[in-house]
C-alpha cells in the first residue's frame, strides 16, 4: 500500500507530467532503445515514428497514476493492454527496465523540478502499477498455454493456402506445423504474427484479427497490403503479400483480445466495418450464424468500391441461409461495373436510422480506419445508443474516439 503522502505527490504531479508527456516519453524511448536494443524486436517501429505508441503509453501511465488509490477502477483498461502485452510476449522482467528508463526520462526532462521526493513517489507508484499489469498478464499467459490446443509464446504455422479476397486484401489459411489441435477463440480476437524479414535487422510483430469462425482446423487472417504512396511501405503487410507463399511458416502467439461478440447475449448484433476492419466482423457474423442461428444480425460494410471489397461472396452466402441476417454494402466511390451495393458515399446517421434495429436494444460492434470509427461512434451517440452496448477495436494503439483530432 502506498502512503498518503506518496499518493498526494503523485496526484499533484500527474498534470505536470501530462504537460511534458511527449518530451518525457520521447526521451524514455530514446533511453530504452539505446540501452536495450533487443526491445526493438517487439515494439512497432512505424508506431514509434508516428508517435502513436508514445501517446498510448504515456496516457496509460498517467491514467493509472491518477487512479493510484483505486486501481481497480482501471482494470478493464489494464486488461485490454495486457491482452496486447501477452500477445506480444511482454514479460515481468521487462517492467523494471521500463520503470528505470521512465524515471530517468522524468528526471532528464523536469531537471531540478523533479525532487528526490517526487522521483521516489513515482518509483513506488510505478511499482504498484507494474504489479497490477504483471498479475493480470500472468493469468493470461497461464490461460493461453493451458487451454485445449493452447501454447506458450510463438508457435509455427504453415501457410496452407493464400487467397486473394480483393485488390488489396489477401487471406492466409494457417495450420500448425506440429499437426496438433489449435485453441478455440472468441470471434473478434486477434493473433500476433512474428516475422523475420530478409534484410531487416529486427523481427517485427503485428496483430491480425482472425477472420473465420472458431472451431476449424485452421486459423485465417486477412491482410491489407499497406503500400505507402507518400510514406514508406508497410513492412509486414507488404512482405506477407509479396514474399510469403503457400508452404511458408509464420509464427503466431495464441489468440488474444477483449473485443469479441458476446455469444451469451441474445440481443440483436450490429456489425459495422470500414475497409479491412471487416475481418473481426466476418468472424462474428459466421459465429453468430453457426452458434446463435436465431440471433438477429445487421452486417454493414463500407468499402471504396467493388474492387477493394473483400469477402463479399462469403458474407452474402452466409447471410442467404438465414432470414434474420441483413447485410448492407456502402461504396464510397463505386465503379461503373459495380453492382450489389446499397448506398453510395459515407455511412451517416440519416442512413443508419433507416437500416438499424433501433426499436430494440442491440449490441454494436465496429472497426475501421480511425476517422471512420470517429464518425460511427458519433452517429451511434446521436442515435442514443447506450455506451455499454458500443464496442470497438483499433487496428493500432487505442486512442480517444471522442477527441477532435487523433493520430491516424
Ligand atoms: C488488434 C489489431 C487487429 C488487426 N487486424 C488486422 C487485420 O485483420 N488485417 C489487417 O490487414 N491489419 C490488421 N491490423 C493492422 C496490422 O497489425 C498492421 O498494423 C498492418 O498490417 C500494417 O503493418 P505493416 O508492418 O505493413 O506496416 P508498418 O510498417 O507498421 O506501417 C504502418 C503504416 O505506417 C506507414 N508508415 C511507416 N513508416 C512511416 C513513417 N515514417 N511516417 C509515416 N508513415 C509511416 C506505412 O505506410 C503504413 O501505412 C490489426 C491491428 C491490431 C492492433
Ligand atoms: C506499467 C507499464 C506499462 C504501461 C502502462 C503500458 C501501456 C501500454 C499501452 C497503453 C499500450 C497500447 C495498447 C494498445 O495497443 O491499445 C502498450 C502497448 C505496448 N507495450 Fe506497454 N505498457 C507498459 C509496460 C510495458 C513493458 C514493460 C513493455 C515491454 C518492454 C511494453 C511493451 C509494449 C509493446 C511492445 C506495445 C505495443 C506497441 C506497438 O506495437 O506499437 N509495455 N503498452
Amino acid at each position: 500500500m502506498l502512503q498518503a503522502r506518496t499518493i498526494e505527490i503523485i496526484k499533484s504531479t500527474v498534470p505536470v507530467l501530462e504537460v511534458h508527456g511527449e518530451a518525457i516519453t520521447s526521451r524514455f524511448y530514446q533511453l530504452l532503445f539505446t540501452k536495450h536494443p533487443e526491445l526493438l524486436n517487439i515494439f512497432n517501429h512505424a508506431n514509434q515514428k508516428k508517435g502513436r505508441q508514445q501517446a498510448a503509453l504515456a496516457n496509460a501511465v498517467y491514467a493509472a497514476a491518477a487512479n493510484i488509490d483505486k486501481l481497480e477502477m482501471i482494470i478493464p483498461v489494464v486488461k485490454q493492454i495486457a491482452h496486447k502485452h501477452r500477445s506480444l510476449g511482454v514479460k515481468p522482467e521487462h517492467y523494471p527496465v521500463v520503470g528505470e528508463n521512465l524515471l530517468q526520462a522524468i528526471k532528464d526532462v523536469l531537471g531540478d523540478a523533479a525532487t528526490g521526493e517526487i522521483i521516489n513517489a513515482w518509483a513506488e507508484a510505478y511499482g504498484v502499477i507494474a504489479d497490477a499489469f504483471i498479475g493480470v498478464e500472468r493469468d493470461m499467459y497461464e490461460a493461453a498455454e493451458q487451454q485445449k490446443g493452447g501454447w506458450e509464446g510463438f508457435r509455427a504455422f504453415v501457410v496452407a493456402e493464400k487467397v486473394e479476397e480483393s485488390s488489396v486484401i489477401t487471406s492466409f489459411y494457417l495450420k500448425p506445423q506440429d499437426g496438433g489441435p489449435i485453441a478455440e477463440f472468441n470471434p473478434g480476437q486477434y493473433v500476433s504474427v512474428k516475422m523475420e524479414i530478409p534484410g531487416e535487422t529486427n523481427t517485427h510483430i503485428r496483430q491480425y484479427s482472425l477472420s473465420d469462425s472458431p472451431g476449424k482446423e485452421h486459423y485465417r487472417i486477412s491482410v491489407k497490403k499497406e503500400a505507402g504512396l507518400i510514406s514508406p511501405d508497410g513492412i509486414v503487410s507488404v512482405y506477407l503479400h509479396e514474399g510469403v507463399k503457400a508452404g511458408d511458416v509464420l509464427n503466431l502467439s495464441a489468440p488474444a483480445g477483449d473485443f469479441y461478440l458476446d455469444t451469451e447475449s441474445a440481443k440483436p448484433a450490429v456489425l459495422i466495418s470500414g475497409g479491412v476492419g471487416l475481418t473481426p466482423m466476418v468472424s462474428m457474423l459466421k459465429t453468430a450464424v453457426e452458434k446463435q442461428p436465431e440471433r438477429e444480425v445487421t452486417f454493414i460494410h463500407a468499402a471504396i468500391n467493388g474492387q477493394t471489397h473483400a469477402l463479399k461472396d462469403e458474407v452474402k452466402k452466409v447471410a442467404e441461409v438465414a432470414e434474420n441476417i441483413s447485410t448492407y454494402f456502402v461504396y464510397e466511390k463505386p465503379l461503373e461495373e459495380d453492382f450489389g451495393y446499397d448506398q453510395t458515399g459515407y455511412i451517416d446517421e440519416a442512413w443508419l436510422r433507416k437500416v438499424l434495429p433501433l426499436n430494440k436494444e442491440a449490441e454494436y460492434y465496429f472497426c475501421g480506419p480511425v476517422p471512420f470509427m470517429q464518425a460511427i461512434n458519433h452517429a451511434l451517440q446521436e442515435l442514443n445508443i447506450k455506451k455499454e452496448n458500443i464496442h470497438f477495436e483499433f487496428f493500432g494503439p487505442a486512442s480517444d474516439l471522442e477527441k477532435e483530432k487523433v493520430n491516424a
